[in-house]
């Protein structure tokens, strides 16, 4: 079948990869796919609909998208614009290209948020069957027992439902890490008033892959191509 498009080691090496003849080594040894397929040299693909993935991992196409990691402060709120005119963290970052927050932190929850105008990614993150691991820091109320701290792991009744069991530990006398993948509203505070510890403070540490211990609050970087890589592999693998 004739492919129109590019050749494949061309946009390769446009988005970083390596030299041509790297990207050309690439393919010949096998650790190309489009589309899932082994690519083969000579291959051509376009950008905007092939998935083109390296060992496995989903490899971005397009210089035109951008991936923000913000360590989001407290008081700003995440949308696009606020009509009660609040600071929102899409006013923390460049205003072109405009992006969008990937899920959401509350207002008064600090951390780790990804912003981008990468729509696949975004889809990818925020679909409940994909949800990638996210670590929250909880400073909370009172001293958490083993009971509570064990109702955590295995999962409280909320009045949306059960949570999915969460890996939950406890650095006393009040500080809690959870990693939960569900994006629900409000889902760490809610848990934790649940066993009887209200949230007194709320970090987000780690979206999938992405940690930063250096980004201050109100500052962002943008992702490496490795880390917009590792976080398409993570939104992809099994759940
Ligand atoms: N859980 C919460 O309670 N709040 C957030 O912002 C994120 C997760």
């Amino acid at each position: 079948m004739e492919h129109s498009g590019e050749r494949l080691q061309k946009v390769l090496a446009a988005v970083g990869i390596g030299s041509r003849r790297v990207c050309e080594d690439l393919i010949a040894d096998g650790r190309i796919t489009v589309n899932g397929e082994v690519a083969v040299l000579g291959r051509r693909v376009e950008v905007d609909h092939d998935v083109v993935a390296i060992d496995g991992a989903p490899i971005p196409l397009r210089a035109d998208l951008v991936h923000y990691l913000l360590n989001k402060p407290r008081g700003v709120v995440t949308t696009a614009s606020d009509p009660q005119g609040r600071a929102t963290v899409v006013g923390l970052v460049p205003a072109e290209p405009r992006v969008f927050p990937v899920g959401r932190l509350d207002i008064d929850t600090e951390g780790l948020l990804l912003l981008t105008n990468d729509g696949a990614l975004t889809h990818q993150l925020t679909h409940p069957s994909f949800g990638v691991e996210k670590e929250y820091v909880a400073e909370v109320e009172g001293q958490p027992g083993r009971a509570a701290v064990r109702a955590l792991r295995e999962g409280v009744e909320l009045d949306d439902g059960r949570t999915a069991p969460a890996k939950v530990s406890l650095r006393p006398p009040n500080v809690l890490t959870l990693v939960i993948h569900e994006g629900r509203n409000r889902q760490v505070r809610r848990m934790c008033e649940e066993v009887g510890h209200p949230v007194v403070r709320l970090v987000r540490t780690r979206i999938g892959p992405l940690q930063d211990r250096r980004l201050k609050p109100g500052e962002w970087r943008p992702l490496t191509l490795d880390e917009v890589r590792a976080l398409g592999q993570a939104a992809a693998g099994p759940r």
